[in-house]
Protein backbone atom coordinates (compact mmCIF):
# COMPACT_ATOMS: atom_id res chain seq x y z
CA UNK A 1 0.00 0.00 0.00
CA UNK A 2 1.67 3.69 -1.21
CA UNK A 3 0.72 6.70 1.13
CA UNK A 4 -1.93 9.14 0.17
CA UNK A 5 0.87 11.48 -0.14
CA UNK A 6 2.94 9.63 -2.62
CA UNK A 7 -0.84 8.86 -4.39
CA UNK A 8 -1.13 13.22 -4.30
CA UNK A 9 2.48 13.75 -5.57
CA UNK A 10 1.88 10.92 -8.59
CA UNK A 11 -1.06 13.17 -9.05
CA UNK A 12 1.09 16.03 -9.38
CA UNK A 13 3.55 14.80 -11.35
CA UNK A 14 0.82 13.72 -13.94
CA UNK A 15 0.00 16.97 -14.79
CA UNK A 16 3.86 17.83 -15.45
CA UNK A 17 4.62 14.86 -17.30
CA UNK A 18 3.37 15.07 -20.47
CA UNK A 19 5.52 12.34 -22.28
CA UNK A 20 4.55 9.30 -19.74
CA UNK A 21 8.03 9.31 -18.14
CA UNK A 22 6.17 7.98 -14.85
CA UNK A 23 5.04 5.23 -16.75
CA UNK A 24 8.61 4.01 -17.98
CA UNK A 25 9.87 4.43 -14.73
CA UNK A 26 6.88 2.41 -12.86
CA UNK A 27 7.52 -0.39 -15.33
CA UNK A 28 11.38 -0.54 -14.98
CA UNK A 29 10.67 -4.03 -13.28
CA UNK A 30 8.28 -5.61 -16.35
CA UNK A 31 10.83 -4.09 -18.72
CA UNK A 32 13.46 -6.16 -17.17
CA UNK A 33 11.45 -9.09 -17.28
CA UNK A 34 9.96 -8.37 -20.75
CA UNK A 35 13.71 -8.02 -21.96
CA UNK A 36 15.16 -11.02 -20.02
CA UNK A 37 14.89 -13.10 -23.52
CA UNK A 38 17.12 -10.62 -25.32
CA UNK A 39 20.26 -11.88 -23.27
CA UNK A 40 20.02 -15.16 -25.25
CA UNK A 41 20.20 -13.16 -28.26
CA UNK A 42 23.77 -11.93 -27.99
CA UNK A 43 27.05 -13.74 -29.37
CA UNK A 44 29.30 -16.09 -27.50
CA UNK A 45 32.98 -13.81 -27.25
CA UNK A 46 34.46 -17.07 -24.69
CA UNK A 47 37.99 -16.88 -25.26
CA UNK A 48 38.20 -13.30 -25.70
CA UNK A 49 40.68 -10.85 -23.89
CA UNK A 50 37.67 -8.24 -22.48
CA UNK A 51 34.60 -6.74 -23.63
CA UNK A 52 34.81 -3.16 -24.55
CA UNK A 53 31.55 -1.46 -24.08
CA UNK A 54 30.61 2.07 -25.76
CA UNK A 55 27.57 4.24 -25.36
CA UNK A 56 27.10 7.45 -23.91
CA UNK A 57 24.79 8.67 -20.87
CA UNK A 58 21.73 6.74 -20.80
CA UNK A 59 23.06 4.11 -23.04
CA UNK A 60 26.50 4.21 -21.34
CA UNK A 61 25.56 3.17 -17.68
CA UNK A 62 24.69 -0.18 -18.42
CA UNK A 63 28.47 -0.40 -19.17
CA UNK A 64 29.16 0.93 -15.95
CA UNK A 65 27.31 -1.55 -14.20
CA UNK A 66 28.96 -4.51 -15.76
CA UNK A 67 32.01 -3.21 -15.19
CA UNK A 68 31.59 -3.49 -11.70
CA UNK A 69 29.81 -6.57 -11.13
CA UNK A 70 31.70 -8.36 -13.43
CA UNK A 71 34.99 -7.78 -11.78
CA UNK A 72 33.42 -10.03 -9.37
CA UNK A 73 32.15 -12.56 -11.66
CA UNK A 74 34.55 -12.87 -14.69
CA UNK A 75 38.22 -13.41 -15.78
CA UNK A 76 38.21 -10.71 -18.55
CA UNK A 77 37.44 -7.22 -17.78
CA UNK A 78 34.70 -5.11 -18.94
CA UNK A 79 36.10 -1.97 -20.46
CA UNK A 80 33.13 1.11 -20.99
CA UNK A 81 33.72 3.66 -23.26
CA UNK A 82 31.92 6.81 -22.91
CA UNK A 83 33.85 8.68 -25.69
CA UNK A 84 35.24 8.76 -29.60
CA UNK A 85 38.09 6.31 -29.12
CA UNK A 86 39.06 3.41 -27.82
CA UNK A 87 42.11 2.14 -25.81
CA UNK A 88 45.47 1.57 -27.99
CA UNK A 89 45.57 -1.93 -26.43
CA UNK A 90 42.13 -3.06 -27.97
CA UNK A 91 42.84 -5.41 -30.82
CA UNK A 92 40.89 -8.16 -32.44
CA UNK A 93 40.77 -10.57 -29.29
CA UNK A 94 38.58 -8.13 -27.18
CA UNK A 95 34.92 -8.04 -27.91
CA UNK A 96 33.04 -4.74 -29.06
CA UNK A 97 29.63 -3.47 -27.95
CA UNK A 98 28.29 -0.32 -28.98
CA UNK A 99 25.18 0.83 -27.05
CA UNK A 100 22.92 3.31 -28.72
CA UNK A 101 19.64 3.75 -28.07
CA UNK A 102 18.82 5.98 -30.98
CA UNK A 103 21.65 4.29 -33.00
CA UNK A 104 22.41 8.13 -33.76
CA UNK A 105 25.20 8.83 -31.07
CA UNK A 106 28.19 10.15 -33.02
CA UNK A 107 30.84 8.99 -30.24
CA UNK A 108 29.34 5.33 -29.92
CA UNK A 109 29.70 5.70 -34.18
CA UNK A 110 32.94 6.41 -34.00
CA UNK A 111 33.90 4.20 -31.54
CA UNK A 112 32.37 1.37 -33.49
CA UNK A 113 34.19 2.33 -36.39
CA UNK A 114 37.89 2.31 -34.59
CA UNK A 115 37.20 -1.16 -33.46
CA UNK A 116 35.68 -2.53 -36.61
CA UNK A 117 39.08 -1.12 -37.77
CA UNK A 118 40.73 -2.99 -35.09
CA UNK A 119 39.29 -6.62 -36.48
CA UNK A 120 36.92 -6.57 -33.14
CA UNK A 121 33.64 -8.79 -33.28
CA UNK A 122 31.40 -6.22 -33.16
CA UNK A 123 28.12 -6.64 -31.41
CA UNK A 124 25.48 -3.59 -31.58
CA UNK A 125 22.55 -2.95 -29.17
CA UNK A 126 20.22 -0.19 -30.69
CA UNK A 127 16.69 0.58 -31.46
CA UNK A 128 17.55 1.38 -35.13
CA UNK A 129 19.14 4.64 -36.73
CA UNK A 130 22.64 4.92 -38.38
CA UNK A 131 24.51 2.27 -36.05
CA UNK A 132 22.42 -0.58 -37.39
CA UNK A 133 23.58 0.62 -41.13
CA UNK A 134 26.90 -0.06 -39.73
CA UNK A 135 26.77 -3.65 -40.64
CA UNK A 136 27.85 -4.71 -37.23
CA UNK A 137 27.93 -8.87 -36.73
CA UNK A 138 25.47 -9.17 -34.43
CA UNK A 139 22.80 -6.52 -33.59
CA UNK A 140 20.03 -6.92 -30.38
CA UNK A 141 17.58 -4.78 -31.39
CA UNK A 142 15.19 -2.91 -28.87
CA UNK A 143 11.61 -1.89 -28.78
CA UNK A 144 12.09 1.94 -29.65
CA UNK A 145 9.11 5.13 -28.20
CA UNK A 146 11.50 5.18 -25.07
CA UNK A 147 13.43 7.50 -23.88
CA UNK A 148 17.00 6.60 -23.88
CA UNK A 149 17.64 6.52 -20.37
CA UNK A 150 14.30 4.42 -19.58
CA UNK A 151 15.31 2.03 -21.83
CA UNK A 152 17.92 0.77 -19.48
CA UNK A 153 16.85 -2.54 -18.56
CA UNK A 154 16.13 -3.41 -22.04
CA UNK A 155 20.02 -2.11 -23.24
CA UNK A 156 21.46 -3.91 -19.90
CA UNK A 157 19.67 -7.30 -20.57
CA UNK A 158 21.88 -8.42 -23.69
CA UNK A 159 25.18 -7.13 -21.83
CA UNK A 160 23.85 -9.59 -18.93
CA UNK A 161 23.81 -11.98 -21.65
CA UNK A 162 27.34 -11.24 -22.69
CA UNK A 163 28.78 -12.17 -19.11
CA UNK A 164 26.53 -15.25 -18.95
CA UNK A 165 28.25 -16.47 -22.26
CA UNK A 166 31.29 -15.69 -20.55
CA UNK A 167 31.12 -17.41 -17.06
CA UNK A 168 28.78 -15.46 -15.12
CA UNK A 169 24.68 -16.40 -13.79
CA UNK A 170 23.20 -13.49 -13.56
CA UNK A 171 19.28 -14.36 -13.21
CA UNK A 172 17.24 -11.16 -14.75
CA UNK A 173 13.76 -12.67 -13.97
CA UNK A 174 14.96 -13.69 -10.62
CA UNK A 175 16.01 -9.98 -10.17
CA UNK A 176 13.06 -8.63 -11.86
CA UNK A 177 10.59 -10.03 -9.65
CA UNK A 178 12.96 -8.67 -6.49
CA UNK A 179 12.41 -5.23 -6.92
CA UNK A 180 10.19 -3.77 -4.62
CA UNK A 181 7.51 -0.60 -4.94
CA UNK A 182 10.42 2.48 -3.82
CA UNK A 183 7.87 5.09 -3.89
CA UNK A 184 7.34 6.35 -0.50
CA UNK A 185 10.76 5.58 0.56
CA UNK A 186 11.47 7.71 -3.02
CA UNK A 187 9.19 10.97 -2.22
CA UNK A 188 10.90 10.92 1.39
CA UNK A 189 14.14 11.44 -0.16
CA UNK A 190 13.07 13.74 -2.50
CA UNK A 191 11.41 16.29 0.37
CA UNK A 192 14.59 15.83 2.16
CA UNK A 193 16.68 17.13 -1.21
CA UNK A 194 14.81 19.48 -2.60
CA UNK A 195 16.33 22.71 -2.36
CA UNK A 196 20.10 21.16 -1.95
CA UNK A 197 22.28 19.85 -4.48
CA UNK A 198 23.15 16.39 -3.97
CA UNK A 199 26.24 14.68 -3.53
CA UNK A 200 25.74 10.82 -3.85
CA UNK A 201 28.06 8.16 -2.97
CA UNK A 202 28.20 4.79 -3.61
CA UNK A 203 30.75 1.64 -3.46
CA UNK A 204 31.51 -1.36 -4.85
CA UNK A 205 28.68 -2.74 -6.85
CA UNK A 206 26.61 0.27 -5.99
CA UNK A 207 29.38 3.44 -7.63
CA UNK A 208 27.41 2.87 -10.60
CA UNK A 209 24.06 3.30 -9.26
CA UNK A 210 25.68 6.69 -7.41
CA UNK A 211 26.12 7.80 -11.04
CA UNK A 212 22.13 6.97 -12.16
CA UNK A 213 21.13 8.65 -9.56
CA UNK A 214 23.12 11.94 -10.25
CA UNK A 215 22.09 11.50 -14.27
CA UNK A 216 18.39 10.85 -13.66
CA UNK A 217 18.79 13.92 -11.03
CA UNK A 218 20.05 15.84 -14.05
CA UNK A 219 17.95 15.01 -17.35
CA UNK A 220 14.53 14.25 -15.31
CA UNK A 221 14.92 17.07 -11.98
CA UNK A 222 17.20 19.79 -14.35
CA UNK A 223 19.32 20.36 -11.51
CA UNK A 224 22.49 19.65 -10.23
CA UNK A 225 23.93 16.64 -8.23
CA UNK A 226 27.25 14.98 -8.24
CA UNK A 227 28.50 11.81 -7.13
CA UNK A 228 31.18 10.01 -5.93
CA UNK A 229 32.71 6.61 -4.39
CA UNK A 230 34.09 5.03 -1.35
CA UNK A 231 37.15 4.73 -0.83
CA UNK A 232 38.42 7.29 -2.67
CA UNK A 233 36.72 10.44 -1.79
CA UNK A 234 37.82 9.55 1.46
CA UNK A 235 41.15 10.91 0.14
CA UNK A 236 39.96 13.96 -1.20
CA UNK A 237 36.29 15.08 -1.26
CA UNK A 238 36.04 14.81 2.32
CA UNK A 239 37.65 18.14 2.74
CA UNK A 240 35.14 19.99 1.39
CA UNK A 241 32.73 18.95 3.41
CA UNK A 242 32.86 21.38 6.75
CA UNK A 243 32.17 24.12 4.31
CA UNK A 244 29.30 22.37 2.24
CA UNK A 245 26.36 24.85 2.45
CA UNK A 246 23.54 24.37 -0.03
CA UNK A 247 24.86 20.42 -0.40
CA UNK A 248 23.12 17.34 1.07
CA UNK A 249 24.45 14.02 1.02
CA UNK A 250 23.19 10.80 0.41
CA UNK A 251 25.02 7.14 1.16
CA UNK A 252 24.18 4.19 -0.58
CA UNK A 253 25.61 1.40 1.17
CA UNK A 254 25.69 -2.57 1.11
CA UNK A 255 27.34 -5.07 3.17
CA UNK A 256 30.70 -4.65 2.92
CA UNK A 257 32.78 -4.82 5.76
CA UNK A 258 35.87 -3.09 4.82
CA UNK A 259 33.86 0.30 3.58
CA UNK A 260 31.25 0.43 5.67
CA UNK A 261 33.71 1.22 8.68
CA UNK A 262 35.24 3.79 6.50
CA UNK A 263 31.85 5.30 5.52
CA UNK A 264 31.38 5.01 9.27
CA UNK A 265 34.88 7.13 10.01
CA UNK A 266 33.96 9.46 7.13
CA UNK A 267 30.91 10.46 8.66
CA UNK A 268 32.42 10.81 11.81
CA UNK A 269 35.33 12.79 10.83
CA UNK A 270 33.26 15.44 8.61
CA UNK A 271 29.83 15.47 8.48
CA UNK A 272 27.33 16.96 10.54
CA UNK A 273 25.37 14.60 12.73
CA UNK A 274 22.24 13.54 11.22
CA UNK A 275 22.99 15.37 7.71
CA UNK A 276 23.02 12.18 5.51
CA UNK A 277 20.32 10.20 3.99
CA UNK A 278 20.98 6.72 3.58
CA UNK A 279 19.64 3.17 1.89
CA UNK A 280 21.09 0.16 2.52
CA UNK A 281 21.09 -2.81 -0.75
CA UNK A 282 21.95 -6.17 -1.67
CA UNK A 283 25.36 -6.45 -3.15
CA UNK A 284 24.99 -7.96 -6.80
CA UNK A 285 22.92 -6.78 -9.74
CA UNK A 286 19.95 -7.01 -7.92
CA UNK A 287 21.03 -4.33 -5.14
CA UNK A 288 22.57 -2.67 -7.72
CA UNK A 289 19.20 -2.45 -10.04
CA UNK A 290 17.15 -1.90 -6.48
CA UNK A 291 19.31 1.29 -5.81
CA UNK A 292 19.16 2.50 -9.46
CA UNK A 293 14.81 1.91 -9.30
CA UNK A 294 14.96 4.07 -6.33
CA UNK A 295 16.83 6.78 -7.55
CA UNK A 296 15.16 6.75 -10.75
CA UNK A 297 12.03 7.61 -8.34
CA UNK A 298 13.32 10.39 -6.50
CA UNK A 299 14.29 12.04 -9.69
CA UNK A 300 10.64 11.89 -10.99
CA UNK A 301 9.68 13.36 -7.36
CA UNK A 302 12.27 15.57 -7.32
CA UNK A 303 11.02 16.89 -10.77
CA UNK A 304 7.47 17.13 -9.76
CA UNK A 305 8.20 19.14 -6.30
CA UNK A 306 10.01 21.76 -8.60
CA UNK A 307 7.31 22.06 -11.54
CA UNK A 308 9.29 20.44 -14.39
CA UNK A 309 8.08 17.93 -17.00
CA UNK A 310 10.93 15.16 -16.77
CA UNK A 311 11.16 13.76 -20.15
CA UNK A 312 12.57 16.55 -22.49
CA UNK A 313 15.94 17.09 -22.70
CA UNK A 314 16.13 20.22 -24.45
CA UNK A 315 19.74 21.07 -23.96
CA UNK A 316 21.55 17.67 -24.35
CA UNK A 317 19.47 17.54 -27.73
CA UNK A 318 20.52 21.24 -28.68
CA UNK A 319 24.00 20.40 -28.36
CA UNK A 320 23.55 17.39 -30.72
CA UNK A 321 21.54 19.48 -33.20
CA UNK A 322 24.70 22.01 -33.26
CA UNK A 323 27.13 19.61 -34.09
CA UNK A 324 25.22 17.51 -36.71
C1 LIG B 1 18.20 10.66 -23.09
C2 LIG B 1 19.43 10.26 -22.44
C3 LIG B 1 20.74 10.67 -23.06
C4 LIG B 1 21.11 9.74 -24.24
C5 LIG B 1 22.48 10.11 -24.82
C6 LIG B 1 22.96 9.17 -25.90
O1 LIG B 1 17.09 10.02 -22.46
O2 LIG B 1 19.40 9.65 -21.42
O3 LIG B 1 21.72 10.62 -22.05
O4 LIG B 1 21.12 8.41 -23.79
O5 LIG B 1 22.44 11.41 -25.33
O6 LIG B 1 21.99 8.95 -26.88
P1 LIG B 1 21.64 7.44 -27.29
O7 LIG B 1 21.18 6.79 -26.00
O8 LIG B 1 20.54 7.54 -28.28
O9 LIG B 1 22.90 6.86 -27.82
Amino acid sequence: MRSMETDRMDDALEGLDESGMRTHVERFPQYLAESAHLANRVPDPSGCDGVVVAGMGGSGIGAEVMKNLCRESLDVPVIPVHDYSIPRFVDEDYFFVAVSYSGNTEETISAFREARERGCETLAITSGGKLAAEEPEHVVEVPDGIPPRAALPQLLSPLVGVANRLGADYDLEAVAASLDDPRDRALGFARELEGSVPLIYGYGDLSPAAYRWKCQFNENAKTHAFWNYFPELTHNEVEGWPSADGFSCVLLRSDDGRQEERVGAAKEAALPEGSTLEASFEPGLGGVLSAIHLGDWVSLYLAALRGVDPTPVSTIEGIKELLS
